[in-house]
């Protein structure tokens, strides 16, 4: 795993957005996976800006998000789907139809994700896998547990994750408790991965992933079988050694 320290949020978000950019620039049909939440906020910006520039098109690229709540509808502002269309898709040239997110409205969650993995290998695996952390180490909604799920399915979510993710919404309690997410395999099979960490609130995150051995308590670690990931991260979230 190789690790890029950053001196910033600014820092980190340009670094990553320019690793996307370069991507696309080499191979314009690319798959990308990509990821919410507030890590990747900054990323997104910096794409939109070298897209307004004429920098990048975006025209051919295809995209597949880690995950979305369930139950929740598409028009819901907490939902990842409205997420990516305020950060990202309507502010691009990304053709609708090559943007992938697992619906959270689905009545058949098995089937939905069943497909889900299928539409992935059928437009041939992810080029460029992003990923932020979760404090508890998780990846996509891969929490801690004794054994992960190495395909897309449908999961709980931890109390630490349902208290994490409570800023963006008015109350803890309207905080959905289930998710569907892509697993561990459908990560691992990314050719590339860059997996981002900012803020004091990441540091024992990342301090584990960095010495700790790989183990299912800490669902990040398993990255270190991949060969090619690389964690960005800024000065507040990189541990002291
Ligand atoms: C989001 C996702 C999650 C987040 C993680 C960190 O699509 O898969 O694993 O990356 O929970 O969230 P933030 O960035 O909000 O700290």
């Amino acid at each position: 795993m190789r690790l890029l320290i950053c001196k910033n949020y600014t820092e980190l978000s340009l670094k990553a957005a320019q690793i996307v950019a370069g991507q696309v620039t080499m191979n314009p049909q690319s798959v990308l996976g990509l990821a919410t939440g507030s890590t990747p906020v900054g990323m997104y910006s910096e794409l939109v800006k070298m897209y307004e520039q004429g920098r990048v098109d975006f025209s051919e690229i295809r995209t597949f998000n880690l995950d979305e709540y369930y139950p929740i509808s598409a028009d819901n502002p907490q939902s990842y789907h409205y997420f990516m269309e305020e950060n990202l898709f309507s502010k691009i040239n990304i053709k609708k139809e090559n943007t992938h997110i697992l619906d959270g409205k689905c009545t058949d969650t098995a089937k939905e994700c069943d497909k889900f993995e299928k539409l992935i290998a059928a437009n041939g695996g992810i080029d460029l896998q992003i990923l932020g952390i979760g404090q508890n180490g998780h990846i996509g909604f891969n929490e801690p547990a004794e054994n992960l799920n190495l395909l897309t399915h449908l999961t709980s979510l931890t109390q630490s994750t349902v208290k994490a993710n409570s800023r963006f919404f008015s109350d803890v309690s309207k905080v959905p408790t289930l998710a569907l997410t892509m697993g561990i395999g459908t990560i691992l099979k990314a050719r590339k991965i860059i997996i981002l960490a900012n803020g004091e609130s990441k540091k024992e995150a990342v301090k584990s992933l960095l010495t700790d051995s790989i183990s299912t308590g800490l669902p990040a670690s398993i990255l270190k079988v991949h060969s090619d990931v690389t964690l960005i991260c800024d000065n507040e979230a990189c541990p002291n050694f």
